[in-house]
């Protein structure tokens, strides 16, 4: 990056002393900008494209800008390109050097367009791309959690409330539960693309152009659905970017109750999974630990997308239409939610895979909470007692097990029927894990046969 001040300002004109050095570098964005680069040489390509087709330049004024703009996009990647503070953003640095490369000709790129209507498409294409890679991710995710909860689908685990023991479940259907809630946030993102793919160029600084411009052409070139309906609101809004990162937020606020689980379920306390030892770290100071870094970063990383969300929306917050400088300020936050969303996609698409459930100790930790004890309830409905009162009689057999430090499972018959009259030796069907999980068979439900069907359904939604 070069900061040495002074360089030609290419709207210099009407000025008549050289900008404040530090407003120089107060108003410059290039040092983040510069990720735009590829997405405004396809802008510029597609309009100059336009331009020529129209019969603003000529064909080979186009030519001559395509290959000038080419040669700089090479230059960009092989690392030769000279920022320049000086020049601001990433949309002057290259029209300027277009026209050291290629002389006069380059001036007339600008034709029709302003930078205004520039950097909001710019940002629109870069952010289509991200967005379909982040696509891509969380499909990823989808298709192991459906492999996941397919080959758990009846292994059984405690299903907390209040993180006490509530009813068994089987762990393929808590797997299902993160699928859905990630399977949304994929749709949502999916949702987000139809507002973003949308072109703003054409709206020139605010008002259009009097130039006979064709925007069909540029959007069709440039893989748009569609032409923004107003100049003014397409230069000014960017609720497409905050929208990403409010799904971005939803996403990762997602995950960080996933993360946590991890956390919780890798304790000595839990013991329900193992985390592979390349996702840890150790302590400097106590050589029994083994930390889940991992995870405990992806639930910190949401943070960071709320707080980028948060600064988005309050960047548009009472703007006046149309562009303001503000709106510089919506890159960093993006680019930053981007990133972070990207990176915990592939933490956790790398991990999922790897994590190797304990499923022995999730079955004792199940018997051990009095989780059939809703079972219990159930079945005494069903031999004619009210529920409220069915509740009650449970309640007080549970506080007998509790006594004798005892599951339902382990009291006898006749211990039983001290409580109710109704019990009879069948109760024992229902007071088993097995058979509690077995019995919620319905749409939605945890037993093993409706996580199966749930999987199956599951993999075509993706
Ligand atoms: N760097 C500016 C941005 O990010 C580009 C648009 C500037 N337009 C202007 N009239 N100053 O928003």
């Amino acid at each position: 990056m070069n900061n040495t001040p002074g360089n030609k300002k290419l709207w210099g004109g009407r000025f008549t002393e050289p900008t404040d050095q530090f407003v120089e570098r107060f108003t410059a964005s290039v040092e983040f900008d510069q990720r735009l680069y590829h997405h405004d040489i396809a802008g510029s390509i597609a309009h100059a494209t336009m331009l020529a087709r129209v019969g603003i330049i000529s064909e080979s004024e186009q030519t001559l800008i395509i290959s000038g703009l080419e040669s700089i996009k090479s230059e960009i990647e092989n690392g030769t390109f000279n920022w320049q503070v000086s020049l601001e953003d990433v949309h002057m640095n290259i029209e300027a050097r277009l026209i050291d490369i290629i002389g006069d000709v380059g001036k007339k790129l600008h034709t029709g367009r302003s930078r205004n209507d520039q950097v909001a498409t710019d940002i629109r294409l870069y952010l289509r791309d991200e967005l379909d890679t982040v696509v891509l991710l969380k499909n990823q995710i989808l298709h192991v959690l459906t492999d996941l909860a397919e080959a758990y689908s009846d292994t059984i685990m405690p299903g907390y409330t209040h993180l006490q023991s509530a009813q068994p479940i089987t762990f393929g259907h808590h797997l299902m539960a993160w699928f859905e809630m990630l399977i949304r946030d994929r749709d949502r993102m999916l949702d987000c693309r139809k507002r973003l793919n949308v072109m703003p160029l054409g709206s020139a600084a605010l008002a259009g152009t009097t130039f006979p411009i064709d925007r069909e052409l540029t959007a069709q070139l440039l893989g748009f659905d569609g032409i923004c309906e107003n100049s003014v609101d397409g230069v000014s809004d960017r609720d497409f970017a905050i929208e990403f990162c409010a799904v971005t937020s939803m996403t990762l606020t997602h995950l960080s109750r996933w993360a946590e689980e991890l956390v919780l379920w890798s304790s000595t306390q839990f013991g329900f999974i193992e985390l592979p030892d390349r996702f840890c770290t150790g302590s400097s100071i106590m050589p029994q630990k083994k930390n889940p870094d991992v995870p405990e970063l992806i639930r910190g990383k949401s943070g960071r997308a709320i707080g980028n969300l948060i600064a988005m929306l309050t960047l548009m917050k009472s703007q006046p239409l149309a562009y303001n400088k503000d709106n510089q300020e919506d890159k960093e936050p993006l680019f930053d939610s981007i990133d972070t969303l990207k990176d915990v996609l592939t933490a956790v698409s790398s991990m999922l895979p790897n994590i190797q459930p304990n499923t022995a100790r999730m079955y004792s930790a199940a018997q051990e909470g009095f989780s059939t004890a809703t079972d219990l309830a159930d079945y005494l409905v069903r031999k004619g007692v009210p529920f409220r009162d069915a509740h009650e009689v449970v309640g007080k057999t549970v506080a007998f097990a509790i006594a004798e430090d005892r599951a339902l499972d382990k009291l006898t018959l006749l211990e039983l029927t001290t409580f109710s009259a109704q019990i009879e030796a069948d109760v024992f069907d229902v007071l088993t894990l097995e058979g509690s999980v077995k019995a919620r068979n319905h749409f939605g439900a945890t037993a093993p046969s409706q996580v199966k069907s749930a999987v199956i359904r599951g993999r075509k939604r993706i």
